[in-house]
């Protein structure tokens, strides 16, 4: 028996539902993208308010409990930059990878992470339960693989000694930030099934 018959991810993107309901599966019946009429705009100035905001958003208007991410990249010679605005940095992948790439050009401390908060709503907004996962890695000076997406052609995992777009899904979701808040919140679930 599911935990919730139904929730809603506050995302439009078909294929983060999918990955979302994969790790969710046994204690969420039905997870539901938001409706494309509904836009959530990520006002707030961390990837926790962020979270909270677009989950407790999604609740309100749904009447359903609902699920939020936010994620990004942090470098630390940027001062923590993109940050936030990670997917923001520029129109396509290869020009946010480029802008920052040029911003890091001889710049010695390549230090970097990834973080991921995911927010749970109660249908009436309150927040449930928020999740955080951080993956840290280095930033390369020129890209490396062709899987993933985003920045992951030039995160480098020193652990792994590989970037991100050099695993295999499976492989990335283990370490990822995202599956480490993911892992967080499977774990909430187990603690309230009977
Ligand atoms: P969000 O959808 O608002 O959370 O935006 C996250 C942005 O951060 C994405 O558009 C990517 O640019 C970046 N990002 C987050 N997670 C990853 C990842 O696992 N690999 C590469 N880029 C990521």
């Amino acid at each position: 028996m599911p935990i919730l018959a139904k929730a809603i991810l506050a995302s439009h993107n078909d294929g983060k539902v999918k990955e979302f309901q994969g790790w969710l599966q046994p204690w969420i019946g039905e997870l539901l993208p938001l409706p494309s009429t509904i836009e959530i705009a990520e006002t707030a100035d961390s990837f926790l308010g962020n979270a909270c905001l677009k989950a407790t958003t999604a609740a309100k208007e749904m009447g359903e409990w609902a699920i939020a991410d936010d994620s990004g990249l942090a470098v630390h010679a940027l001062k923590g930059a993109p940050g936030i605005y990670s997917a923001r940095y520029g129109a396509t992948d290869a020009e946010r990878i480029e802008r920052l790439l040029r911003e890091m050009a001889g710049v010695r401390d390549r230090r970097a992470e990834f973080i991921c908060v995911i927010a749970l709503a109660r249908p009436d907004g309150t927040i449930a339960i928020t999740t955080e996962g951080r993956c840290t890695g280095e930033i390369l000076s020129a890209p490396r693989g062709s899987g993933g997406f985003g920045y992951d052609p030039i995160f480098w995992v020193p652990s792994q000694q590989r970037t991100f777009a050099e695993m295999s899904p499976m492989e990335k979701q283990q370490i990822s930030h995202r599956g480490q808040a993911l892992q967080q919140l499977q774990e909430y679930f187990q603690a309230l099934s009977p």
